[in-house]
């Protein structure tokens, strides 16, 4: 299917790896012309150097930093067409302790930064091609998943940003969606199964099986699954879709919802 996109200008954000990453890579397939965004310099050139697409370094939880990246943006663009934000994550700890900084990190990553973002980047949206921002939720707002109390509210916090944001900016021609993924290899899961691993003294791979295990589908999701799913909801070929966190999950979602 030809998504359409070609020439459009899209910004990516926490794309140097993971989700982000191969988001960057099925838009730029597209023909789209886009500039990846993350922390760290050096996995950022790497990554933009790789799938031969522009870079600005920028940490998404911080609101200077934002104002930053905007800048360096308005400096190089007029408008921007697709705004994909990636950046959050799950955490995973019982509720006893969990501190108030865990939960305002967290708050920060999950929810804030995006907020950040898209405010930041209105202007330049309003200015846009039928502008689409496409932002990461997670199977476990659906679906809470155990010792990730954390993560559980914000994601859920989540929908309902989605879900409102769309419906403001839907007058300024303006598509907001997401993407809820289900369990997922990324640096997220590599890091974490290495973790659980030495604890338990067993390996990633018997942690990453025990994990899969209650997944429909009997395996974690790849990145480009994901990603395949949200290229299609940056696109024009997604216009009747406004406001869905839409589920790629391998089935572990079981609400009707
Ligand atoms: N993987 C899963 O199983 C899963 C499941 C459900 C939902 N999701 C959601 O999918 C999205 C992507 O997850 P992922 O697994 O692909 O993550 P990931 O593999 O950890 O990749 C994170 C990317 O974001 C960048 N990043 C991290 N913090 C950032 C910040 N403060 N500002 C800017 N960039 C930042 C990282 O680079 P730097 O560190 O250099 O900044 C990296 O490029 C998240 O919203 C996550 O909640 C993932």
């Amino acid at each position: 299917m030809d998504l359409r996109i070609k020439d459009d200008l899209a910004l990516v954000i926490g794309a140097s790896d993971g989700i982000g990453r191969a988001t960057a890579a099925a838009v730029a397939a597209e023909g789209a012309r886009v500039t990846i965004s993350a922390r760290s310099e050096a996995d950022l050139a790497e990554a933009a150097a790789a799938l031969g697409v522009d870079h600005i370094a920028a940490d998404a939880t911080e609101a200077a930093s934002v104002d930053s990246l905007r800048a360096a943006w308005d400096a190089r663009h007029d408008q921007l067409d697709i705004l994909v934000v990636a950046v959050g994550g799950s955490h995973r700890s019982p509720f006893e302790k969990l501190t108030d900084a865990d939960w305002q990190a967290n708050w920060e990553f999950n929810i804030l930064a995006t907020v950040r973002v898209v405010r930041a980047f209105l202007t330049a949206l309003r200015k846009g091609k039928a502008a689409r921002v496409v932002l990461f939720g997670a199977a476990s707002a659906r679906m809470p998943y155990a010792e990730q109390i954390v993560s559980n509210v914000h994601k859920a916090g989540h929908l309902a940003l989605v879900k409102t944001l769309a419906a403001e900016l839907v007058a300024d021609g303006i598509r907001v969606n997401a993407v809820a993924p289900g369990r997922t290899v990324t640096r997220l899961w590599r890091r974490r199964s290495e973790a659980m691993a030495q604890q338990e003294g067993t390996t990633p791979d018997a942690i990453l099986a025990r994990f899969a295990d209650d997944i429909p589908l009997g395996r974690f999701g790849t990145a480009e699954e994901i990603a395949d799913v949200a290229a299609f909801l940056a696109s024009p070929r997604s216009g009747y879709i406004v406001g869905q966190s839409v589920a790629v999950d391998g089935g572990i979602g079981r609400g009707l919802l």
